[in-house]
């Protein structure tokens, strides 16, 4: 049997690289095969995102190219699918009238059957969830169906790395943001279903598992009046025999309860690293967000984190340039995170969002050129703290989870045993070395002589580091 060529394209969070796993996965399973080169697919499928219109505009522009080679070949199959499916819908038709499926992230099962349909000349398939206002919050819950089981070990970030959903959805509408529209309501997944799941993972040789959830500490599950928060499933998930470590991503400042902070402080194998995002440093600014804290909640919870887990690293995202944010507002921001010294943070400038509050109701003010200059300078007082904490690490040796060549040896084509390797420490800063192809896949351990804001640069000191041996993280 001649396989098809599938060819996919993804953009957007951890959520759309996992939902492109599960959709290969299934395809696959129906006779395909990825092909990374376009004009040889007969499947073209587009997972997409539409927190900023950046990342929109990336899309539209990826379809554009295709709409000479649908003339020249109209049996290709073009697929939208993700965020942008779900929130645009029908109107994707209107900008490109050549694409077959529009599916919404909770609809991804269904595509290996609309794909069929399509190349039956039923063009134009849409399959997308309920709107948060079209049905009674279960009804709305059971159209954002979660498509989790199967795998896909060639579309992870590494054969020895994998992403687990624990939660779908999200409730907190911030008043700048589109998940809520798009993901659906917030729902916890079975601890069953995630800790088979993992075991399954492990099973294929997974090391390390990051569960994902748009506020991933916001976790909660309810079985016949037994809760089942993050901690708790963090600590289920300690015991699946193979698995070295746990991440989880991202953060719900208001959600860091102690409980949490005591098992990444006490469990070996849970990452001391919190993605918690802060997004701006002004209470004015964090009351028009909605983001239900204060700076001074926020400084309370750092002050948790310091004391129970004082190795602990914590990353943010901030977003400059939000509906009238003044001067004075950007350099609270600028502050805070000279207070709360960030391992890194990633910055957006504010990208208004049709159908959000903050696009109904407060004007998007700020010149690009102003949220432009508030964005170099806010990395570049970011950039600084982190170079200066990476040199804290200068002599010191780190437990490193190899995960494969360089970005500079894959671009030099480096092809013999030795080469230079990229890992990870268990706080999850990056780590570049001269290292044995073997040890790809392993932790090892990596004395540090070097540091910039975004690497630590070693040498191999031992190959089979157990956590137990460096207490350095
Ligand atoms: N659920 C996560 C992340 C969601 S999107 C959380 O709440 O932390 C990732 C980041 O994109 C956000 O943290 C925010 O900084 C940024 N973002 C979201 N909407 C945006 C918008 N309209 N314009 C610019 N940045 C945005
Ligand atoms: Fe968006 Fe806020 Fe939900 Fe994050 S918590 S996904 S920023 S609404
Ligand atoms: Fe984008 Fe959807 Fe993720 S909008 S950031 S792909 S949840």
């Amino acid at each position: 049997m001649t396989l098809r060529q599938l060819y996919i394209e993804t953009v957007g969070c951890q959520m759309n690289m996992l939902d492109s796993e599960m959709v290969v996965a299934s395809l696959k399973k129906c006779g395909y095969e990825l092909t990374t080169n376009p004009s040889v697919a007969d499947t073209l499928l587009f997972n997409t995102c539409s927190v900023r219109q950046h990342a929109e505009d990336k899309t539209y522009s990826a379809l554009g190219k295709l709409k000479r080679a649908k003339q020249e070949q109209p049996d290709k199959v073009i697929g939208v699918m993700g965020c942008m499916a779900q929130k645009d819908q029908r109107l994707i038709y209107e900008r490109a009238p050549y694409v077959d499926l529009i599916v919404g992230p909770g609809q991804l099962h269904q595509i290996p059957e609309l794909i069929d349909k399509a190349r039956r000349g039923d063009r134009r398939q849409v399959a997308v969830s309920l709107g948060r206002r079209d049905g009674t919050v279960s009804h709305i819950k059971r159209s954002h169906e979660t498509f989790d089981p199967l795998r896909d070990p060639s579309m992870r970030p590494t054969p020895f790395q994998a992403y687990l959903r624990i939660q779908i959805g999200c409730d907190k509408f911030c008043t700048y943001c589109v998940v809520p529209m798009t993901r659906g309501p917030e729902q916890g997944r079975s601890p069953k279903i995630i800790v088979d799941e993992a075991k399954t993972l492990a099973d294929q040789g997974c090391k390390e598992i990051t569960l994902l959830g748009q506020t991933v500490n916001s976790y909660r599950h309810v079985d016949g009046g037994k809760v089942t928060r993050l901690s708790d499933l963090l600590l289920e998930l300690h015991e699946v025999p193979g698995i070295e470590r746990l991440k989880f991503v991202t953060n719900y400042p208001k959600d860091m309860t102690q409980d949490l902070l005591e098992v990444v402080r006490d469990m070996p194998k849970v990452s001391p690293y919190l993605h918690v995002p802060l997004q701006s440093g002004s209470n004015t600014v964090l009351e028009r967000m909605k983001r239900g804290y204060t700076v001074e909640d926020y400084r309370d919870m750092m002050e948790r984190i310091r004391a129970t887990v004082p190795d602990a690293a914590v990353s943010s995202d901030f977003i400059v340039g939000f509906c009238g944010e003044t001067e004075e507002d950007f350099e609270q921001t600028i502050a805070l995170v000279k207070e709360c010294r960030f391992k890194n943070s990633f910055i957006f400038k504010y990208s208004e969002r049709p159908g959000t509050k903050a696009a109904d109701r407060i004007p998007d003010a700020v010149p690009y050129d102003v949220k432009q200059r508030r964005n170099n300078e806010l990395l570049a007082v970011q950039n600084q703290i982190s170079e200066e904490d990476n040199h804290e690490f200068l002599g010191r040796t780190v437990d490193v989870l190899v995960e494969g060549p360089s970005k500079a040896s894959i671009k030099k084509g480096e092809d013999g045993m030795l080469l230079q390797l990229t890992g990870r420490t268990q706080c999850d800063r990056i780590v570049v070395f001269e290292g044995n192809r073997r040890l790809i896949g392993e932790t090892i351990g990596v004395g540090v002589y070097d540091a910039s804001s975004h690497t630590l640069f070693g040498t191999v000191v031992t190959q089979h580091a157990g956590p137990e041996l460096f207490t350095v993280q």
